[in-house]
């Protein structure tokens, strides 16, 4: 900002508060021909207007203002190239400070933010760097290490899967032996840091609304789970259906496959879609997309070794928490 609008800036602003100030003063009671109290002489309706002093509270309450108008200005950049008197980037040690300041000065969101980062890093950085190290069975049964994970499941992972890691309707549960991509560390790892995406595709074009019940009874028979009443589908001919279509991604034996993140079929418990007749034959029909978001950029990798031994233990059950 050039001087010039700087000054205008600075004058203008602190100008207002004193006006304020004055305003204030040569309001105040008692003065020598102050009459309190005295009705004006207007008059609507019965209600009178009364010549009575500010309220005390509310009076205090703008003196407090300006005083909160003049620290702020002080201590934070609000008046013209004032920086305030808060720190900028002197935590830093000089070679840092010119890496991260770009020579400014002073407070700046952008300035807490990097301190904060920074103190988040000091803090934690030894004690990532050191679970890093550690292989992801081992970190379960690390108490601290689990608290760490739990925190950090409550933020940033809960809003999905739930508090308890047990999932909801397109969420899978964390804690039950079933694995759409894979159960190994390795692999619970992998989803978190890279993100998954089951793509399951609509069948109901292909195969037809008869096609899709049929196929659909096969899958509740594999489960042992009976037709609702009035539905008419021939789970032989889903069968044979199965084995053409959905095998591929599924497996023959419909057991699934990590690979690509087709979950198991003979286990409808875990299904995440349902596993109604109706809940079922939707899957099918219309397909289902699932996105897990990957959290490499947001967590980085060392957090995310701890959030896998997490998910892990937990589903392990042998943290000794
Ligand atoms: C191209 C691979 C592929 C083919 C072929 C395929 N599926 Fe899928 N299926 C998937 C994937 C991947 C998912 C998981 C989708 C998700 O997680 O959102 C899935 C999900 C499902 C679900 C929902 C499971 C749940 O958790 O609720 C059912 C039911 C299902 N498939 C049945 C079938 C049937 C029956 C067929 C044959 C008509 C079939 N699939 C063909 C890949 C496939
Ligand atoms: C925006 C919602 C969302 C958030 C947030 C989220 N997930 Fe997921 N997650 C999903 C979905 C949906 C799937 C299933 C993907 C699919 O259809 O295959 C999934 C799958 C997974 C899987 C694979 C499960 C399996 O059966 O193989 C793991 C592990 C996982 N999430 C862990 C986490 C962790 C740890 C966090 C927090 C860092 C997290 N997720 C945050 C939506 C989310």
């Amino acid at each position: 900002m050039s001087t010039f609008w700087s000054v205008y800036i600075s004058v203008l602003t602190l100008a207002t508060l004193l006006a304020m100030v004055w305003l204030l003063w040569s309001t105040r009671r008692g003065q020598p021909n102050d009459k309190p109290d005295q009705p004006l002489g207007h008059s609507w309706d019965g209600i009178e207007e009364y010549d009575a002093p500010l309220p005390r509270w509310w009076l205090w309450l703008f003196v407090a203002t300006l005083v909160f108008a003049l620290g702020y200005l002080a201590l934070y950049p609000g008046l013209g190239n004032w920086v305030g008197l808060l720190p900028g980037y002197d935590y830093l040690d000089e070679s840092k400070k010119l890496e991260f300041a770009n020579g400014r000065q002073g407070w700046s969101s952008v300035h807490q933010w990097e301190r904060e980062q920074a103190q988040a890093q000091a803090q934690y950085g030894p004690l990532l760097a050191r679970f890093a190290a550690t292989s992801i069975e081992q970190l379960a049964k690390d108490p601290r290490a689990m608290s760490m994970g739990e925190r950090l499941f409550a933020s940033n992972c809960a809003l999905c899967h739930g508090l308890d890691a047990r999932g909801a309707f397109g969420f899978p549960n964390l804690t039950d032996p079933d694995w759409r991509w894979g159960g190994t560390p390795e692999a619970i790892k992998t989803s978190i840091l890279k993100g998954r995406q089951g793509i399951m595709p609509p069948w109901g074009p292909v195969l037809g609304a008869q096609g899709v019940a049929d196929v659909a009874a096969y899958v509740l028979q594999l489960n042992r789970r009976p037709l609702p009443e009035g539905v008419k589908a021939d789970a032989s001919n889903g069968q044979k259906l199965f084995a053409g279509t959905c095998a591929l991604c599924h497996g023959q034996d419909a057991q699934g496959n990590p690979a690509m993140g087709a979950p198991n079929l003979i286990h409808a418990d875990a299904f995440i879609y349902g596993s109604s007749f109706q809940q079922v034959s939707e899957s099918i029909a219309n397909g289902r997309q699932g996105q897990m978001p990957a959290q490499q950029l947001l967590q980085g990798d060392d957090r995310v070794h701890v959030l896998a031994a997490y998910v892990w233990s937990l589903a392990h059950g042998d943290a000794e928490r």
